[in-house]
């Protein structure tokens, strides 16, 4: 098996486990000085100061001097809404000129405007677009994904979003974890929320769970959108049916979903911008992650999450893009760290912690990516940066130079 040495970083930086960090363990990485991380084909086989190489294996290993740089894992976005038909940039010009996001749904416009470019579509046009994307991603350091389906809501469509996201897993590096999101909006053909989630439930889910590789089921729990008692309805069948459980909540009003979700056994809660103390207690005490979108708080001039009261009450945090062709159009991972540190007052550890560990657990990848350690698969970004505090410091800029995504060199600027 071929071996890769990335050798002599000025910091390895790395958390460790498969589960996900609450509260203060956010703030404790091991940070290795003058770290080396061995890899053996797929897999991680070592991480060690310089200083130990005498007791590894690497006579016939082919190395990356990383002197002056910092190694951490791969970048995971555990929440994106990355294919979709056409744009909506008039919306957001609309946004920038004072209407809100939901005036402008309420006008016609929003999820369902993008339902009928992605239904009219071709699933070369999706697959396109959707590489372009996945591209930038892979720019930033980003190795894993989740992709969301819901812009298409009849079943042909849906199928065809996760169809897509399938075949672009088998043509470029990025690594694509599947959710059915049929729960975005009511489609036009429906006259009622009710019966649309009926339908879901009875002719949809069946259907997701034979021919597509969807894990998870998200619904958006919001007013005029889902309320808690069709979400749960929704997420008690998804549940029976084997699907990991999603949530969108909390984010322009506090219906108190996330609460319930999370004493469903959530996987995650999404968004939670008005997120209040009963149910950063519920969550603090579940195991369910919070995903948190700074992105969308930023572009829709909203309030951010309180990530600082959710880690000090001893909450699981995530971030993430939510990339969306409506409310928040970037998978910027530069300014999603920059928005994290500075607007919700996380540290660069809790940050790192968010965009690594906690994001595989909260796509149920825990026990094999997030983290630098043995037997982990060799998902790697090095960073032209000699410390991790830069990465917040020298703000808004992408300092990834190199991405190894399985063992394998994807992505090489120097
Ligand atoms: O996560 N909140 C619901 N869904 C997206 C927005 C989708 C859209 O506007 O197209 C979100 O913000
Ligand atoms: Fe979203």
């Amino acid at each position: 098996m071929k071996k890769l040495l990335l050798s002599n970083a000025a910091e390895v930086v790395t958390f460790m486990g498969e589960t996900a960090k609450k509260g203060s363990e956010m703030s404790k990485p091991l940070v290795i000085k003058n770290g080396c991380v061995l890899i053996n084909g797929e897999t991680i086989e070592a991480v060690f100061p310089i200083s130990e190489i005498s007791r590894f294996d690497t006579a016939n290993a082919e190395i990356i001097d990383c002197t002056g740089k910092t190694v951490t894992s791969g970048f995971i976005d555990c929440h994106t809404h990355f294919i979709f038909g056409g744009y909506r940039e008039e919306e957001f010009n609309d946004r920038l000129n004072g209407m809100s996001y939901m005036e402008i749904m309420r006008r016609g416009g929003g999820i369902v405007n993008t339902v009928s470019k992605t239904r009219a579509a071709s699933i070369d046009e999706l697959f396109f677009e959707g590489k372009k994307r996945l591209k930038q991603y892979l720019e930033y350091g980003v190795t894993t994904i989740e992709g969301k389906s819901g812009y298409g809501l009849d079943i042909d469509t849906e199928l065809k979003q996760l169809s897509v996201m399938d075949k672009l897993n088998n043509a470029q590096p990025v690594e694509i974890i599947q959710t059915y999101m049929g729960a975005h909006a009511t489609p036009k053909e429906f006259d009622s929320a009710d019966r649309y989630i009926d339908f879901i439930i009875e002719k949809v889910l069946p259907q997701i769970k034979e021919k597509t590789k969807a894990e998870f089921c998200d619904v958006f729990c919001e007013k005029n959108v889902f309320d808690v008692a069709q979400s749960v309805k929704l997420l008690t069948a998804a549940k029976k049916m084997g699907f990991g459980l999603k949530m969108h909540a909390e984010e322009i009003v506090p219906l108190g979903g996330s609460g319930v979700a999370c004493e469903m056994g959530a996987v995650s809660v999404e968004h939670l911008l008005h997120i209040d103390e009963t149910n950063i207690d519920k969550l603090s005490k579940s195991g369910t992650i919070g995903v948190l979108l700074p992105a969308t708080a930023f572009s829709l001039k909203e309030p951010y999450a309180p990530a600082r009261k959710m880690i000090d009450n001893g909450c699981a945090v995530a971030v993430a893009s939510d990339l969306n062709p409506g409310s928040c159009y970037t998978q910027s991972i530069p300014l999603i760290i920059a928005l994290s540190c500075m607007y919700m007052n996380m540290t660069i550890e809790e940050t790192l912690c968010a965009l690594t560990l906690n994001a595989a657990c909260a796509i149920n990848r825990g026990g094999n990516i997030g983290s630098l350690e043995k037997g982990k698969q060799a998902d790697v970004v090095i960073h032209g940066v000699p410390s991790i505090k830069f990465l917040s410091y020298n703000f808004c800029v992408n300092h990834a130079q190199t991405v190894i995504k399985k063992g394998q060199i994807v992505l090489n600027k120097i």
